[in-house]
């Protein structure tokens, strides 16, 4: 069922929480794709009922970042979550979310601000003010599904520490699932950029994941060094590629790491052409 309005959302799952159903959270910015429905997936198996949301949030793009020209694929997405059986599809207009503070900025809006610590590195780096957008909208999201479970993609590693932290700092009453990194046949991580990529780009883009799984290799080859892995990774890396970072950090405390250990998060964002993509595996 599609809906657009925060009311239609909250009268349903009200029923179903008297009903004292399990409520799983999926949220999306759309252009679903393999790995969104391998949440999904996850969340029939998980949870009594399932809402999807799809909506591009604008508060968590920069200025000069890709929010026009996201991907919106709304019926398709629609069609995908009924095949897999959500109940609810939400697709609310920014206007439905923010209200009329469409200036979106923090003078305008009550945000949530993840700790600068985490925020301050990786994609937050490049990207101010994307963290603090996700946490908002998640946080309302959370609030309007009042879901038991929600369940996110290891791709997106540093959103997924930040959420858990809020989720504890904040003392959330909801679980959050990670859901393993869905990934094309020749191993290019699955993202709803993809579709950006020239034929040539394509290939650029595909030494990301060989760099990450050449690390991997060596990792367990018992090279520890995180400066000797980093070198041999750039190695793989097409000339093409523009390098925002290739990081090691402990997944457990968002740390720097200098010698890689289970639990070592390697986290990589770099362009092909004008596409930025992230990847991430975790030793
Ligand atoms: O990962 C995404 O697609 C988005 O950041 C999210 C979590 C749906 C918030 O807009």
């Amino acid at each position: 069922m599609l809906l657009n309005n925060i009311k239609d959302v909250k009268t349903i799952i009200q029923q179903w929480k008297k009903e004292g159903l399990t409520i799983g959270l999926v949220p999306t910015m759309g252009a679903l794709h393999i790995g969104h429905a391998s949440l999904i997936k996850k969340a029939k198996e998980t949870c009594d009922r399932v809402v999807v949301s799809v909506f591009v949030n604008p508060i968590q793009f920069g200025p000069n970042e890709d929010f026009q020209k996201y991907p919106r694929t709304l019926k398709k997405d629609e069609e995908l979550c009924n095949e897999l059986g959500a109940d609810i599809v939400f697709a609310p207009s920014a206007i439905e979310m923010y209200g009329e503070n469409t200036g979106l900025c923090n003078n305008e809006l009550t945000f949530v601000c993840p700790a600068y610590n985490i925020v301050d590195a990786l994609c937050g780096k490049s990207r101010p003010g994307h963290f603090d957008g996700v946490a908002t909208v998640v946080l309302k999201l959370f609030n309007i599904s009042k879901a038991d479970y929600a369940f996110f993609g290891q791709k997106d590693a540093q959103q997924l520490f930040i959420i858990k932290k809020m989720v504890k700092d904040l003392n959330l009453d909801i679980k959050i699932i990670s859901c393993p990194i869905v990934r094309e046949h020749d191993g290019l991580a699955v993202s709803s950029r993809n579709i950006y990529l020239s034929e040539s780009e394509r290939e650029q883009a595909l030494t990301i994941s060989k760099a990450l799984f050449h690390i991997k290799e060596l990792y367990s080859k018992g090279i520890k060094d995180t400066s000797v892995l980093f070198d041999s990774a750039i190695s793989i890396l097409d000339k093409n590629i523009e390098l925002d970072y290739l990081e090691f950090r402990d997944f457990s405390t968002f740390e720097k790491a200098q010698m890689a250990q289970e639990n070592t998060l390697v986290a990589i964002a770099a362009k092909a052409g004008k596409t930025r993509l992230i990847d991430n595996i975790i030793l």
